[in-house]
């Protein structure tokens, strides 16, 4: 749906009919799940369509920075954010089309992601269950292909709707134009600051679904439900319940999920690696390429549990940084920095991060 935006005279209506309120010194620290209380110079939520051209102007004609925001589930604020804070709120979630194998849905960028599994779930829809309680919105799982248990979003991705900022185009992206990597896509990358997404069409299985429950915790979850016939429901049931014996609640202790992503090695380097520490886990991911766990390494060298001020290594999994109140982004970044000091002088691996870092650092990436 290519859009017009500039003509004064329809600019005026939409100024009109659909107008968007800025604030000024607006706090994010319930819109940030490390609980940061930084402020947005000037903030604004967006949730209708039809508020795009006005959107767009205002990002043209003020040459500001401007930052979009989802869940603020995968964020590092360092400092207050200097310019446009723009919240996508859009909702609504609608059946583009199906057939007796699979149900093409579409939801609006602003959707929970955590409620729209569910929701798939709930009508029997297959392929989302292994991505249940990520925290975030549904137009954001593109941005770095979220993935959990064996399975990324791209598995079941078939379009979305980015508005280009610079054309005020809304352009489709298929599952090559997104090159989605592991926890990378176009978006995180090159088109990084140049999309808003603002919508996502997903391929899901109406019957007959492969269940992907190889990973050796849901299989004995699964083993404890004792349930005689596994559903997508059961698998959902069975990593949730993983998830919460593990990883923090950002409404109890702030966090970000894994601060870094696992190392993706040269089979050559990892196998040097695994004749000096036996013990350290390797998955083939390609012929010539291992992935290695982060979280082992930051575990070895003892950073679980290991608090600087506010800001600490989680009890119950090293590759979640937590905030136990009143730590600032600079903190967590210098304990991360630590971090990635330490396991690059010990193991010459340079730990990349996950969480997108917003604000001034020389931290190396
Ligand atoms: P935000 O933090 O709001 O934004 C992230 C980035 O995307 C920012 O750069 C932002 O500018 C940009 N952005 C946001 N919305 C848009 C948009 N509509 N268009 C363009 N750019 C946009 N991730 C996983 O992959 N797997 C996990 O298992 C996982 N577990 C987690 C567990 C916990 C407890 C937490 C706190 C996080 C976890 N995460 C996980 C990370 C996070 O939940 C995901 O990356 C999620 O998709 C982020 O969504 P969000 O809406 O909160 O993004
Ligand atoms: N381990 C340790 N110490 C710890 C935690 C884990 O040694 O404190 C070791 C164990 O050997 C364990 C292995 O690390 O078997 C893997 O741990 P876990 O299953 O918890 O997964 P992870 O590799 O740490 C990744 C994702 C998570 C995702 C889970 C489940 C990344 C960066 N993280 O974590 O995603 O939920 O697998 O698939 O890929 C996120 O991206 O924010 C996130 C939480």
């Amino acid at each position: 749906m290519p859009m017009e935006s500039s003509s004064p005279s329809n600019f005026l209506h939409f100024m009109t009919q659909f107008p968007l309120e800025v604030k000024q010194d607006v706090s994010l620290k319930t819109l940030n799940t490390f609980g940061l209380p930084v402020k947005a110079a000037q903030y604004v939520r967006f949730s209708q369509i039809e508020q795009i051209p006005l959107l767009i102007e205002m990002v043209s004609f003020d040459q500001q920075p401007f930052l979009i925001l989802g869940g603020g589930s995968n964020l590092l604020f360092l400092d207050d954010y200097p310019g446009l804070v723009i919240k996508n709120d859009l909702k609504g979630i609608s059946i583009e089309r199906q057939n007796q194998s699979h149900v093409y849905l579409k939801a609006m960028a602003g959707e929970n992601w955590e409620k729209f599994v569910e929701y798939c779930v709930e009508h029997g829809w297959g392929g989302l269950e292994n991505l249940t309680l990520i925290p975030g919105n549904v137009g954001t799982g593109p941005m770095q292909n979220i993935g959990a248990y064996g399975v990324e979003l791209k598995d079941t991705f078939h379009s979305l709707e980015a508005l280009d900022i610079a054309s005020g185009q809304i352009k489709t992206f298929y599952g090559e134009d997104c090159r989605f990597g592991y926890r990378e896509s176009y978006f995180k990358k090159e088109g990084k600051g140049k999309f808003i997404i603002l919508s996502v069409v997903f391929k899901l299985t109406r019957k007959d679904h492969d269940l992907k429950t190889s990973y050796g915790p849901v299989q004995k979850e699964l083993q404890e439900l004792k349930t005689s016939q596994v559903g997508i429901k059961d698998v959902m049931t069975a990593i949730n319940r993983i998830r919460r014996s593990k990883l923090p609640d950002p409404q109890v202790l702030g966090n970000a999920g894994s601060f870094f992503k696992n190392p993706v090695l040269p089979q050559q380097q990892f196998q040097q690696l695994a004749e000096r520490y036996p013990d350290i886990p390797g998955y083939q991911t390609q012929s010539t390429m291992v992935k290695t766990s982060a979280a082992w390494l930051i575990d070895q060298l003892g950073w679980k549990g290991y608090r600087q001020g506010d800001a600490g290594v989680h009890k119950k999994q090293a590759l979640v940084l937590v905030n136990y109140g009143n730590a600032k982004g600079s903190e967590i970044m210098d304990l991360a920095y630590n971090i990635q000091k330490s396991v690059f002088e010990n193991y010459g691996i340079n730990l990349e991060p996950e969480v997108n870092i917003v604000g001034k650092t020389n931290y190396l990436d």
